[in-house]
């Protein structure tokens, strides 16, 4: 069985991790502003705070942006729970976005209509790791007055017209979970070139305290703290981040790797009319963090889910992103989304399958994974 993912962890990683066990120092310290810094200096930002997760990155984020309870906030519709799900952390909602057919990115024409005098921000999701229309996003945003936060957790790394993923937006949150493009485990960053911005999340990711525990127990530290706010528990430990300094070394390793079994997938499914290959715009690094393909339904005899299972049953791991946030329940019972409402994704949803892609894979994994497929279309052409 080839799993869906592997993550890629070397004996750097172990040595890193047994460095931090054997230094005494085990929660939020040294290792995790080592991983701050080196991280800001890979993304083009001025700030980077190490957090537990893309989630809290988000929250955090949204925190800093002033968002108030009542507020309305764009998000697509084709992304993680996390995306939507911080939104009502702060009792505040999110309208969904459809999206574009080819990369699967929120569609930035859609954005302007779902504006009304309670949209506050707009968080786009780098599909896969293909960046969004950042120019267009941003120019609303601005005629607008919202404010941009960008869920990277996909693109890592990833640029937009040269420009790093992580430098563009006013805030960038990535992930570290174990199947991202570097992890940590669980664990994520937010990026800023605000100062105040990177103040506010770094405090709240810790109590809202005026001070950490490693300006709190360190040699030169003090007892003394105070608690500016109710903030929330999201730091990111020394362990997590000694695996991350330890993944981001191998960053553009992993990435190449990527890179290059979905060149592999692309020239492999080029001659099959049944299968949409996704394709990335000439002006982005794609990050290829996932290989979505589409099937073309109309010219099969099964469905994307019998696929599936045939994939499976062919020892091949793949899995689906996403099922989009209106066909769950939250959304359809309280939010009141119907299917038409966001016909693209309903659409595409039938259709969308991701195959493994991460540089544990070996060429041979990806030949194996192409004859699979093929041979299932053979098999199953109308
Ligand atoms: C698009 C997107 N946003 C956010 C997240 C949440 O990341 P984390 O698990 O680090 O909180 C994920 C995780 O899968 C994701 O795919």
């Amino acid at each position: 069985m080839l799993p869906f993912h592997r993550p890629d962890v070397g004996d750097e990683e172990i040595d890193e991790v047994l460095n931090v066990l054997r230094s005494g120092w085990l929660t939020t310290g040294p290792k995790a502003r080592e991983f701050e810094t080196e991280f800001a200096a890979m993304a083009g930002a001025k700030h980077a705070v190490a957090v537990n997760s893309c989630t809290a990155a988000l929250h955090l984020a949204l925190e800093a942006a002033g968002l108030r309870e009542g507020d309305e906030v764009l998000v697509p519709t084709m992304t993680f729970a996390a995306t939507a799900e911080v939104v009502t952390y702060f009792k505040a909602r999110p309208v969904l976005i459809d999206c574009v057919p080819d990369t699967l990115n929120l569609d930035a024409h859609r954005i302007e209509q779902a504006i009304t005098s309670k949209t506050k921000a707009i968080i786009p999701v780098h599909f896969a790791g293909h960046p969004c229309e950042m120019d267009h996003i941003l120019s609303i945003a601005h005629d607008h007055g919202l404010r941009v936060i960008e869920d990277a957790a996909h693109a890592l790394p990833a640029r937009y017209k040269g420009k790093m993923v992580g430098s563009i937006a006013e805030s960038t949150c990535f992930s570290f979970y174990a199947t991202k493009n570097i992890t940590t485990g669980e664990g994520g960053m937010v990026t800023t070139d605000n100062e105040d911005h990177a103040a506010r999340v770094r405090m709240m990711s810790l109590h809202g305290l005026s001070r950490d525990a490693w300006n709190r127990y360190a040699a030169e530290g003090s007892w003394y703290y105070e608690i500016l706010s109710p903030g929330f528990k999201y730091n990111l430990t020394d362990i997590a981040a000694a695996l991350g300094l330890a993944q981001l070394k191998k960053c553009d390793r992993f990435w190449k790797a990527r890179e290059r079994y979905a060149a592999l997938y692309h020239e492999g499914f080029r001659d099959v009319p049944e299968i949409l290959c996704p394709q990335s715009a000439p002006h982005v690094q794609h990050a290829w963090h996932l290989y979505v393909i589409q099937l073309e339904l109309d010219r099969l005899r099964i469905s994307r889910n019998e696929f599936i299972t045939r994939l499976q049953q062919a020892g091949v791991g793949c899995s689906v992103h996403f099922i989009p946030l209106h066909l769950h329940p939250y959304y359809r019972d309280m939010l009141g989304y119907r299917p038409t409402d966001l016909p693209v994704s309903s659409m595409v949803f039938q259709r969308v399958l991701s195959l493994p892609l991460y540089s544990k894979m070996t060429e041979a994994d990806v030949h194996r994974v192409i004859e699979v497929v093929r041979t299932l279309v053979k098999e199953n052409r109308r």
